[in-house]
């Protein structure tokens, strides 16, 4: 039985500037300025966070790939999920490995790519489907906390959220998200984490600040993307990737830092934004975790951990957590 797959949009490119617009009004317009790193992922962007997954130096990518390749089906096992939904999906490259799992364990009979990018999405769910004959592949693009009111019912579900990407919220950010999360399983359903751990900011700080400047390109495209979507004037290469490990919060920033002093106009917002020299925008966080604090955090949601995997360094964790 093979069936093309849906797609449901609940996000429409005009919905995302006008959040875009909010934001860069809200975060430009602090003291210290940031941006939300959601931006980042345009064509371009997207483009070059695929290359980063492949430098020698940023590790969690293929790390989680190998987590997942071992232990898929113990996955499946702990968390026999009938229904799997992908939040952030991407490419769904690592999650064929699930999908594997799952039909083998007998279980799984639908996957739910989430993600804000159709383009992803449709090529993704269009081979994911070729691939899994017997999956029916239901792709949806929204925003996160919009896909959890459109989640599918009629089968045992687990929501993976994988890559690390819950590393890019603040603490109180992961403290709704999470709630979210649980409000809306019943309990015995399941959440699946991928999470980045603490580790030496020696081996850490390098896979944000690569030889190659791979990186530091994909810091800077978010500027860029103000520049196409928003009319605005940066000039992209006076800004020096800047990373740093945060010892106390226990995250990686990434910021931009201005060269010189300058007057930025964004015309779509009708707003002017100075910056000193040597001024720092803060583009991302990307928190590490320890397993204490993961349990503890999802304990704190509604979820209790029922395993949790890591690579032979620790560098990386699987957590799979049930809905009390
Ligand atoms: C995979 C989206 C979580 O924080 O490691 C990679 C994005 N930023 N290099 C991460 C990212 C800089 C990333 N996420």
């Amino acid at each position: 039985m093979t069936t093309t797959p849906t797609l449901e949009v609940y996000l429409q490119p005009e919905q995302l500037r006008a959040a875009l617009r909010k934001d860069a009004t809200v975060g430009l317009t602090s003291n210290p300025k940031w941006l939300p790193p959601k931006y980042f992922y345009d064509a371009r962007g997207s483009e070059l966070f695929e290359q980063i997954t492949a430098l020698p130096e940023y590790f969690p990518t293929r790390t989680e790939r190998e987590l997942l390749r071992r232990y898929s089906g113990e996955i499946a096992e702990v968390a026999a999920p009938e229904i799997l939904v992908e939040l952030g999906s991407g490419s769904s490259e690592k999650t064929r490995l699930l999908l594997g799992a799952g039909t083998r364990h007998g279980s799984l009979h639908t996957y739910v790519p989430q993600d804000v990018s159709v383009s992803a999405l449709e090529g993704a769910a269009e081979q994911i489907g070729v691939e899994f004959p017997n999956l029916t592949v239901r792709g949806v693009v929204s925003d996160f906390t919009e896909s959890l009111h459109h989640l599918p019912r009629g089968g045992r579900r687990t929501i993976a959220f994988l890559g690390g990407t819950l590393g890019n919220m603040v603490p109180a950010e992961r403290a709704e998200f999470l709630s979210g999360i649980a409000d809306v399983l019943e309990p015995g359903e399941h959440l699946l984490l991928g999470v980045g751990l603490v580790i030496d900011p020696a081996v850490l700080v390098p896979a944000y600040d690569d030889a190659a400047g791979v990186t530091a390109q994909f810091n800077r495209n978010v500027l860029q993307v103000l520049n196409s979507q928003l009319d605005a004037d940066f000039p992209v290469d006076e800004f020096r990737h800047v990373a740093l490990w945060d010892a106390g919060n226990e995250w990686i920033e990434m910021r931009l830092e201005a060269e010189r002093a300058m007057s930025i106009r964004i015309a779509e917002l009708d707003l002017d934004v100075e910056f000193a020299a040597g001024e720092q925008l803060r583009t991302e966080i990307s928190a590490k975790f320890t397993l204490d604090g993961v349990r503890r955090e999802l304990a704190e949601a509604g979820f209790g951990v029922d395993r949790t995997w890591t690579d032979p360094d620790e560098r990386f964790a699987l957590v799979c957590a049930a809905r009390r």
